[in-house]
């Protein structure tokens, strides 16, 4: 696992600034697939030719991160969040620019993490001089969070949701011979909203879909209550903030696993969506399913997954796709 996940979680792609992300996972799959393009939102499809029903497999290659607004004349940096950050812990945190520039997250208020506004926090990259500032309004950094593994689990930043283009880029490679019309869509910017998967969804025009992405657990210290637990399983979406799954492909999903002996577990994630919830809607709406990678301390530097959940996840995605 660690050469391909390492890659894909430690190159930076913050929403609307996908295409460094979307060259390695372009390199990595093309002499796999029949057709692959890149659309105007910044979506990779990939198509692996078959005859019968269009399947749509979707994982995004987006992250959080940040986004410059205004930088002072001391040299500090102003910005916005891209996606859901937690404001009150980024104090200390570092980021990176797109030319490899960091910069540490610094407060100009003593008492922040009292009100943590976003407004009261700066980027500081060491360079006082503003005319050698190398960052200009609108650029984004993503977080900065080493990848590590050890024999169970991995850490990194941007797991959400790498670990989902790995599972797909994965399923692509060892899929030999389909009968379905599969579609292998790397999504932009699903972290500010579905919106990659809402256009993507619209072309590929799919009879069914999967999108693969992390999910939340319950099994830490005063957790809220739910299901799922880190190395339990594949977990199988029964519903999230943004969709209702389909109960065919759910119940399909659950089959599919018990035939191949495959770890699964049942989620509910009462936070968040995923890519689901927009491609469920497209059109006269699609029979839609999720499968999902339990992940603790998602949106924070160091995301954690256990290794056995990531290969259960990918032999359901393989196995799932000729189920249809
Ligand atoms: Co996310
Ligand atoms: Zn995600």
């Amino acid at each position: 696992m660690i050469d391909l996940l390492k890659k894909l979680t430690q190159t930076d792609g913050v929403s609307g600034d996908e295409g460094d992300i979307r060259a390695v996972i372009e390199k990595e799959i093309k002499k796999y697939c029949d057709e692959i393009s890149t659309d105007a939102m910044g979506n990779l499809i990939a198509h692996k030719k078959g005859n019968g029903k269009r399947v749509m497999l979707a994982a995004h290659m987006d992250e959080i991160g940040i986004i410059v607004t205004f930088i002072d004349d001391l040299g500090f940096i102003r910005f916005g969040a891209v996606g859901g950050l937690d404001v009150k812990d980024l104090v200390g945190r570092r980021v990176r620019f797109k030319d490899g520039t960091i910069g540490v997250i610094g407060s100009e208020d003593e008492e922040f993490s009292k009100k943590a506004d976003i407004n009261k926090l700066y980027i500081d990259i060491g360079i006082s001089d503003t005319k050698k500032i190398p960052v200009q309004i609108g650029d984004r950094a993503a977080f900065v969070g080493d990848y590590t593994e050890n024999k169970t689990s991995i850490i990194s930043k941007a797991l959400d949701n790498r670990v989902g283009c790995y599972i797909l880029i994965s399923a692509l490679k060892k899929i030999k011979k389909n009968k379905n019309d599969l579609y292998f869509v790397f999504t932009a910017q699903e972290e500010v909203g579905l919106r990659g998967a809402k256009t993507s969804a619209y072309s590929v025009n799919p009879e069914y879909a999967i999108a693969v992405d992390v999910t939340d657990t319950g099994d830490t210290p005063s957790a809220p209550k739910m299901a799922v637990k880190m190395g339990n399983g594949a977990a199988i979406k029964v519903m999230d903030r943004s969709i209702l799954c389909d109960s065919t492909v759910r119940n399909l999903m659950c089959e599919v696993s018990k035939k191949n002996k495959i770890p699964y577990q049942l989620e509910i994630m009462t936070d968040g969506g995923t890519d689901a919830g927009a491609i469920h809607l497209t059109r006269a709406g699609v029979k839609t399913g999720g499968i999902s990678v339990p992940s603790r301390y998602i949106h924070s530097p160091s995301e954690m997954v256990a290794k056995s959940d990531v290969e259960a996840c990918v032999e359901l995605a393989i196995n799932l796709v000729d189920s249809f």
